[in-house]
This record gives structure tokens, C-alpha cells and sequence, in this order.
């Protein structure tokens, strides 16, 4: 007998950034009641399942990556009953619900933290990180924190003293955010007694921020010289982290077996995003984010490289997660320059062999908010991403207040999503097209994944073929400005999707591509 795929091999998964959605309060913060008003653009669309950056209470700090309670709702966007009311529109809705779950650190102003730092001999002291101070009086070692600051240029130390107890307590991210002691068995069951927590709630799984880095040598060597100028956070891989990652999705299975577990795993090669899915008598992940390709060039020889590396590394061990946009970095179009490029990556992202992550936004084509350096707030350096959605075309585009950081460009020039519903061929219509597409066909959204033949070296075209019981499709990427052309398979083909407005379905062999241009080939008559 043949199960079923699980739900999240063949879902897409729609990134929400609560604060930049909607705001429904007045306040310019976006907020739970601005998602559920907007649930149907999610189901219009043609997404799965939906996963919301922390809406814990949190101040904001990291701008809800620094929780205070996790079982709880920060009144900036709703409260638990507003939750349960969009878990289950959600539901209703056929969307799966996914969290954002941080496990590495928690805010410093979280009772944890305020406990542990109030005394050596807190009950909670070991929950976080403590050491002495080195020999020369300075921090324990010479890991760095990631982000600079909102002007900063430099990566502080990881650690900041204590002047009350005489010790520096651990964060590899803001002095707000001190790292969990994991080793710690009392943390270990805190921490997975939030996600049973959620899990009761209805809650259809995680997204588990920088899960490779929760666990710690605890002897916490130096970096070597030529590595420490870069944030810790961007090397620690523990091979402690393993078994804390089991035990955490064992958590989340027994409470809810079909609930999927995805982990951020930000490293600097992807033979180490593929060890987190763990082994056949031990898994970890069921989907761990591989972030190379989104920090890959775009040109056709490093994307083909990246797909190897894809099927290569991590498909013989899991099932992929794709993502070319989250709010930690330059949105597609900012990225690779032009929103033909832009275009040309969804069709790269949607028909990849993996569950893809997109993020909110993306769909419209939106480009970077360009945030005067008075506006700027994110320690990061992030804000042009989180630039809020613009749904209708009149001023205040559906927002009740004045947002938290500026439109991004083109808002008032059509690029909102009430304006481009009604524009055939506009990115929004193309990643609805896509979707369809993607849903429509086992091949594009699980299927195998083969090259095909190239001929020239230099090619800038990429072409694959996916293929699943019988269902196939081709997929080609101009990734050169320029015309090319692409010598198709035997068999006679049509074209299903475009990014260029006036492609025709029919399709001679060899096919012109034009500069820029996707396509996505079905079997003709
Ligand atoms: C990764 C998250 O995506 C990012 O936004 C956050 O700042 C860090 N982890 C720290 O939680």
C-alpha cells in the first residue's frame, strides 16, 4: 500500500510579515485582524498554507524575534481569541497555518531572563548562558553578534556583561535577545511545552528560527582569527544541535503527526542545511530552509549549479524548501534588477522539485522601499522588505493608519493589489497563473527533476523536466536579456504559462525564447 505525500511536500507557502500585511487598528502596525480580512487574496491566489513572523509579545527589539511570552499574542496585533479566529478562517479556508517559533533566544525582558539575570544562585541561572569574564577581564571569547545596528558598521561582541552578578551572559543576536542553555533539560521541556501548546490550538506546524544554532560547545572556543569578524550565528553547527532537533520534532509528531516541522538553517554550505534533516532512525526537519540560492547571482551557470547542489545534497536525504524572498533580505525585483528578472524567478521558484516559501508581496512584483536614513529602524538593515502592502490604489492603500515604514514604490501608481487583479499579465496575474499551474499538475508539484540536454556550454538557458506518474512538464529560463534558443524533447508542445505577456500557446521546436523570458511547456497535441 502507498500513502499519501504528506500535506507540505505539495503545498506553497505564503510568508506573512504581520507588521507590513495590513493594519485593521489604526495604530500603522499590521495586525491579525488585517490578515483575516485578507485571507481570500491568499485563497485567490492559490496558496496552501501561510506562515506568520512571530506575533508573540515581544519589545519589539527584533520586531517580535524577541519574545517575552510564547503563549501568548502582543496586543500590537490582536490577542489569542483573534488567533483562534484565524486559524480556524483559515482552515475554513483550506489553508494550513504554520508559526514562526524562536528557540534560540528569548527577549531579555522575557521572566526567564529577568529571573536568571536577578542572581548566580536564580533557579533559572542555567537557562541562559553565563560565563565568567575571560582572564583579561574582556568577554568569554571572540564570537560576534549578527547586526550592526541601525547605523552601525561593525558586529559587536556575542556576549554583554552583567554588572550586578559579575558574569556576560550569551546572544548571537541582539543584547535583547540572550541565548537559551539547551543543555539544560528544564529549557528543553519549556520550550516544547509551547509548541503542545500551539499544536492544541490548531496550528498545522513551524517554521523554527536559526534551529542550528541552539546548541552550544560548552567549552565555547574561540572562532579561528580569519572567521570571527563574521556573526557566530553564521558558523555554529554543534553536532549537539542533532539530537535537540529530534527531540524537538518528536514533540511536535506526537502531539500532531501531519504537523510539519522547518527549520532556518543558515550555513555556509548546504551538505550542512542537508544534515539537518537528520537520518532515517533519527529525523530532524522535514524541511530546512537552503538559503544559497537566494544568495545566488542570476545567471544560468550559478543557478545550475545551486539546482545540482539541490538534487544532489539535500534530495536524496528530504525534500527541499525553496525561498527567493523573506523579510531578511532585498525583495526579487531589488535583487536582480529588473521585474522581468523578477518574473523569470517565480517561474524559477514554483517549479522547482521542493516546497516553495513565498513571500508576501512578491506576487506584486514589488520592489525595495527606498527608507529615508531617519526612517530607518531595523538594526539589520532590513527595512526596504518590510515595506507595508499596498491593497487598493487610493491613498492609505486599505491601511486604517500611516504605516511603520514607507510604500514601496509604485503604490500610487498602480502596483497595489486591487489594480493589478484587474491587469492581465501583470506578476500578480503570472504568479496566479503559476499557481494554478503548479496545483494542476503532479509533475510540477511533485515530481522528479531532470535536466535537459544542453548543447552549448555557455548556455544561458536553463531547461529542466519534471515528470510525475505519467504528468510532465518543461520548464525553460532565459536568463540572459537577450533571444535564445532552446532544442526541445520529441513530441510536440504548448505553452501553459509566460512570463511575456504575448507568448502564444503554440510552440515551434527549436524554441525563441525571448530576453528574460520563463516559460512552463506542456504536452501539446
Ligand atoms: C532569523 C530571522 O528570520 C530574523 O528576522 C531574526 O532577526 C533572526 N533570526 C534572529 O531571531
Amino acid at each position: 500500500m502507498t500513502t499519501a505525500p504528506a500535506w507540505w511536500r505539495s503545498a506553497v507557502v505564503y510568508q506573512i510579515y504581520p507588521r507590513s500585511f495590513c493594519d485593521r487598528s489604526g495604530d500603522g502596525v499590521g495586525d491579525l485582524a488585517g490578515i483575516l480580512e485578507h485571507l481570500d487574496h491568499l485563497v485567490w491566489l492559490g496558496v496552501d498554507a501561510l506562515w506568520l513572523s512571530p506575533v508573540y509579545p515581544s519589545p519589539m527589539a527584533d520586531f517580535g524575534y524577541d519574545i517575552t511570552d510564547y503563549c501568548d499574542v502582543d496586543p500590537l496585533f490582536g490577542s489569542l481569541s483573534d488567533m483562534d479566529a484565524l486559524i480556524s478562517a483559515a482552515h475554513d479556508a483550506g489553508l494550513s497555518v504554520v508559526l514562526d517559533w524562536v528557540p534560540n533566544h528569548t527577549s531579555d525582558r522575557h521572566p526567564w531572563f529577568v529571573s536568571s539575570r536577578s542572581s548566580r544562585s536564580s533557579p533559572r541561572r542555567d537557562w541562559y548562558i553565563w560565563r565568567d569574564p575571560s582572564p583579561s577581564g574582556g568577554p568569554p571569547n571572540n564570537w560576534r553578534a549578527a547586526f550592526a545596528g541601525v547605523s552601525g558598521t561593525e558586529f559587536p561582541p556575542a556576549w554583554t556583561y552583567d554588572q550586578a552578578s559579575g558574569q556576560w551572559y550569551l546572544h548571537l543576536f541582539l543584547s535583547e535577545q540572550p541565548d537559551l542553555n539547551w543543555s539544560n533539560p528544564a529549557v528543553q521541556s519549556a520550550m516544547t511545552a509551547t509548541l503542545r501548546f500551539w499544536l492544541e490550538r490548531g496550528v498545522d506546524g513551524f517554521r523554527m528560527d536559526v534551529i542550528h544554532a541552539i546548541a552550544k560547545d560548552p567549552d565555547l572556543p574561540d572562532l579561528p582569527p580569519e572567521r570571527s569578524p563574521i556573526p557566530m550565528c553564521a558558523w555554529i553547527d554543534d553536532p549537539a544541535c542533532h539530537p535537540l532537533v529530534s527531540l524537538i520534532r518528536s514533540a511536535v509528531k506526537d502531539a500532531n503527526p501531519d504537523a510539519v516541522v522547518i527549520g532556518e538553517i543558515v550555513l555556509p554550505s548546504v551538505a550542512q542545511v542537508a544534515s539537518y534533516y537528520g537520518r532515517p532512525a533519527e529525523p530532524e526537519l522535514d524541511l530546512a530552509f537552503n538559503f544559497h540560492p537566494l544568495h545566488a547571482r542570476w545567471d544560468a551557470a550559478v543557478w545550475r549549479r545551486q539546482i545540482d547542489l539541490a538534487v544532489s545534497e539535500i534530495a536524496p536525504v528530504g525534500w527541499p524548501a525553496w525561498a527567493l524572498g523573506n523579510h531578511d533580505n532585498p525583495r526579487q525585483r531589488t535583487r536582480y534588477g529588473s521585474e522581468a528578472r523578477a518574473r523569470a524567478a517565480a517561474v524559477l521558484l514554483l517549479t522547482q522539485m521542493g516546497t516553495p516559501f513565498l513571500y508576501a508581496g512578491e506576487e506584486l512584483g514589488l520592489a525595495d522601499a527606498a527608507v529615508a536614513p531617519e526612517r530607518l529602524v531595523d538594526p539589520g538593515g532590513r527595512d526596504g522588505c518590510r515595506a507595508p502592502i499596498p491593497w487598493t490604489p487610493a491613498a492609505g492603500h486599505g491601511w486604517a493608519g500611516e504605516p511603520w515604514l514607507p510604500w514601496p514604490p509604485q503604490a500610487s501608481s498602480g502596483r497595489d493589489v486591487e489594480s493589478m487583479r484587474s491587469t492581465p499579465g501583470s506578476t500578480l496575474d503570472l504568479y496566479r497563473r503559476l499557481l494554478a499551474a503548479r496545483r494542476a499538475s503532479p509533475a510540477l508539484s511533485l515530481g522528479s527533476f531532470a535536466w535537459l540536454p544542453s548543447g552549448r556550454a555557455a548556455e544561458p538557458v536553463l531547461a529542466y523536466r519534471r515528470e510525475r506518474d505519467g504528468d510532465e512538464r518543461v520548464v525553460a529560463v532565459n536568463f540572459s536579456e537577450s533571444p535564445a534558443t532552446l532544442d526541445l524533447p520529441g513530441g510536440s508542445w504548448a505553452v501553459e504559462v509566460s512570463t511575456h505577456p504575448r507568448r502564444a500557446s503554440a510552440v515551434p521546436n527549436p524554441l525563441e525564447l525571448r530576453g528574460d523570458e520563463a516559460v512552463v511547456l506542456r504536452p501539446g497535441r
